[in-house]
């Protein structure tokens, strides 16, 4: 611990100094939130990042999405506050044995979806995110089979959206599968006028009530431009921040967790693990820093572009 550091002064002079971004998820802490430069959802977080003319770039969100950053940006310093920040559903598809069940299926073309290690990256055709996977499936002829990892609930939504019949990964996020319908059903007889609304990310079952999915952004834009003034919101509750600032008029209510949840919403505890501390410390020691070996990238990139191109 250090004392006596004024974390919001010295990040912004350490970035000015450095010529750094700091990009964050709408999933980090309010405060990551305020002092980034720019805070997105996961697409738009890698358009920033092939795009940026920093020349270090912080990334304040879990592993995959830095190590995204790195890919586009070979030759950029790319930092994590903290190295352990993973994701479980990254973690949910290990390469061996997702290179085992591609090579039984050699027909098939492989969509995945962005939350995944660099080396599933490295096996894709295309790369995806919540808010462009539709667009990307779409420009897939019909009848072309296709592989979808490492999602099975987005993959599931995805597959009823566009009528098809994509082999699923059998993955999951534990956030977006850690929500209770026994008490969201008495949340709603607290609040009948609430519309639920959820993350793409969650199970069947909640998708089913929910009145709109999408992902974060979707999320944020649809509370804003609707004219309900209550909300149920079946994702990372660290989305209330921008939601509750872009609508001070709005009644917004995460959706309640399971009963052996960590706390009474779903939250994160990998986006969690950044703090105002570590951005500190990250930026004044360039540390940690995301490698990425030059062939893993170059095979990475293809299907990262292949997706940038399609979401412009
Ligand atoms: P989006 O930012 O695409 O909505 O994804 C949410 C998520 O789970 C990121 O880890
Ligand atoms: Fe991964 Fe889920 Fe956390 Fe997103 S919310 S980083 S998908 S564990």
């Amino acid at each position: 611990e250090t004392p006596n550091i004024d974390y919001v002064e010295e990040i912004l002079k350490l970035k000015k100094e450095k010529n750094a971004v700091i990009l964050a998820h709408y999933y980090q802490i309010d405060e990551i939130q305020e002092i980034a430069d720019f805070v997105g959802d996961s697409l738009a977080l890698a358009q920033q990042a092939a795009k940026t003319d920093a020349d270090i770039i912080v990334f304040a969100g879990v592993h995959f999405m830095a190590e995204t950053a790195k890919i586009l940006n070979p030759t950029k310093k790319v930092l994590l506050p903290d190295l352990l920040a993973g994701c479980s559903l990254a973690d949910s598809c290990p390469p061996e044995q997702f290179s085992e069940f591609k090579k039984k299926h050699p027909d098939h073309l492989v969509v995945t979806y962005i939350n995944c290690s660099a080396e599933i990256k490295a096996l894709s055709d295309y790369v995806c995110t919540s808010s462009n996977a539709r667009k990307i499936i779409d420009s897939i002829p019909q009848d072309q089979p296709i592989i979808f990892a490492p999602d099975r609930n987005l993959g599931a939504y995805l597959n009823k959206e566009t009528g098809r019949d994509m082999l699923l990964w059998d993955g999951a996020c534990m956030v977006h599968e850690a929500f209770s319908m026994e008490k969201l059903i008495d949340l709603y007889q607290e609040h009948p006028d609430a519309e639920l609304i959820a993350h793409p990310e969650s199970e069947a079952h909640m998708l089913k009530v929910a009145k709109y999915i999408g992902s974060t952004s979707g999320l944020l834009n649809h509370v804003k431009n609707s004219d309900k003034k209550k909300f149920i919101v079946a994702t990372e509750a660290g989305i209330l921040f921008q939601m509750l600032q872009e609508n001070p008029d709005k009644e917004i209510i995460p959706a309640p967790a399971k009963e052996d949840n960590t706390c009474a919403c779903s939250e994160c505890a990998y986006m969690k693990m950044n703090t105002m501390q570590k951005l500190y410390l990250c930026l004044k020691h360039e540390l940690p820093n995301i490698e990425v070996e030059a062939e893993l990238c170059e095979k990475a990139i293809i299907p990262i572009n292949r997706m940038l191109e399609l979401s412009k």
